[in-house]
């Protein structure tokens, strides 16, 4: 090889460097971990994220129309499998009162067991978006966040963040009023999935999961008496009441919908399909006695494939996340 097309090699592999680092790889998941943590420090043995929890456990029957949409075996007429869920406040601080802004978006995460002995779970929040479009785009965020303090000079890192991602700085100033329960709002999964039925044709969807007896907010007033943990408390007497539902809903994309952006919700009149009905019936207790419980979004049967490569990011991240809190 002739000496001078040495530095041509080393100018084109730097080059396809560039180009294989841009800015939406997804970045390693404990810098994930690590830049969530930046936002709301450490809490040994605490999800980084939706620390503060209380998990039920009850039963999941699928509809009549489900299996249209796809063979997983929890989505065919009439099958009925236990599931745990786990709702939760948003930030990473297990003490938050409920009432406090950053409890807002609550989780719901749901777990189903199989017959097989494995589970799918599905993760939402109770807003239907997200601040970044990528993983990459969620860890900058996390990161302005991190190092924008009271006394960090103007225009802080997060001043700079907002200014050029409009959709971010809507979310985090969207109005996100107190839910009278956690049975009371509605939740969105937010990253797309493709289902495939038994003819073989596929569609992308997005699940919700809407509150059998709609949705309920509590005044300026009663949310500023509400006691601290007023939402764990509420669930756990509701569900001694009776059985608290839910139907699990799949949103179907049209031609043209975003697939990999979760940050933009699909226009509300697109086609739902009722996957069947979530019923709640027993308090499992907080997070104490559920500390070895994760949810992963990742985790699918056949019928259901990741459309979203945040789901996958999401994976990692979480693994990442429950072998820190479990050392
Ligand atoms: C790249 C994007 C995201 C990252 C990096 C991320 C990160 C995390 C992490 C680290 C945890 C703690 C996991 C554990 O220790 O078990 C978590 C939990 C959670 N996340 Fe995310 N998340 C992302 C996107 C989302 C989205 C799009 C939603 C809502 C649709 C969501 C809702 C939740 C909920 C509800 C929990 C609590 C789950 C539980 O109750 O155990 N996250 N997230």
């Amino acid at each position: 090889m002739k000496e001078a097309a040495i530095p041509v090699l080393i100018a084109a592999a730097i080059s396809l460097l560039a180009i294989t680092t841009n800015a939406d790889e997804a970045p390693a998941p404990d810098a994930v971990v690590d830049a969530i943590n930046g936002v709301f420090g450490v809490h040994q043995g605490a999800r980084p994220v939706h620390a503060k929890g209380t998990v039920l456990s009850g039963t999941f029957i699928a509809s009549p129309e489900a299996a249209s949409l796809t063979t997983a075996p929890h989505l065919q007429a009439g099958s009925s499998v236990p599931v745990t869920v786990r709702f939760s406040n948003f930030a990473g601080i297990p003490t938050i009162a409920d009432n406090e802004g950053l409890a807002s978006p609550r989780g719901m995460a749901v777990k189903f067991k199989l017959a097989d002995g494995s589970d799918t779970n599905i993760v939402a929040h109770s807003f239907n978006g997200f601040p970044a479009a990528t993983t990459s785009e969620f860890r900058q965020l996390l990161v302005a966040l991190g190092t924008s303090k009271p006394d960090t000079p103007k225009p802080t890192p997060l001043d700079t963040f907002l200014g050029d991602h409009p959709i971010a700085k809507a979310f985090l100033t969207a109005a996100k009023p107190n839910p009278v329960s956690f049975a009371s709002l509605p939740y969105y999964a937010v990253n797309a999935f493709k289902f495939t039925n038994k003819d073989g044709t596929a569609a992308f969807v997005r699940y919700q999961i809407l509150p059998a007896g709609g949705e309920h907010y509590l005044n300026e007033a009663d949310a500023k008496a509400a006691a601290a943990s007023y939402l764990s408390d509420e669930i756990k007497k509701r569900v001694g009441d009776g059985p608290v539902t839910f139907t699990l809903v799949a949103q179907i994309a049209d031609a043209g919908d975003k697939v990999d952006n979760p940050s933009i919700a699909w226009p509300a009149d697109r086609k739902t399909v009722s996957l069947g009905t979530i019923s709640l019936t027993k308090s499992a207790g907080d997070d104490a006695a559920n500390k070895e419980l994760i949810f992963m979004p990742n985790a699918v049967p056949a019928g259901i494939e990741a459309a979203d490569p945040m789901i996958a990011d999401r994976g990692a991240v979480y693994a990442a996340s429950f072998a820190r809190r479990n050392p």
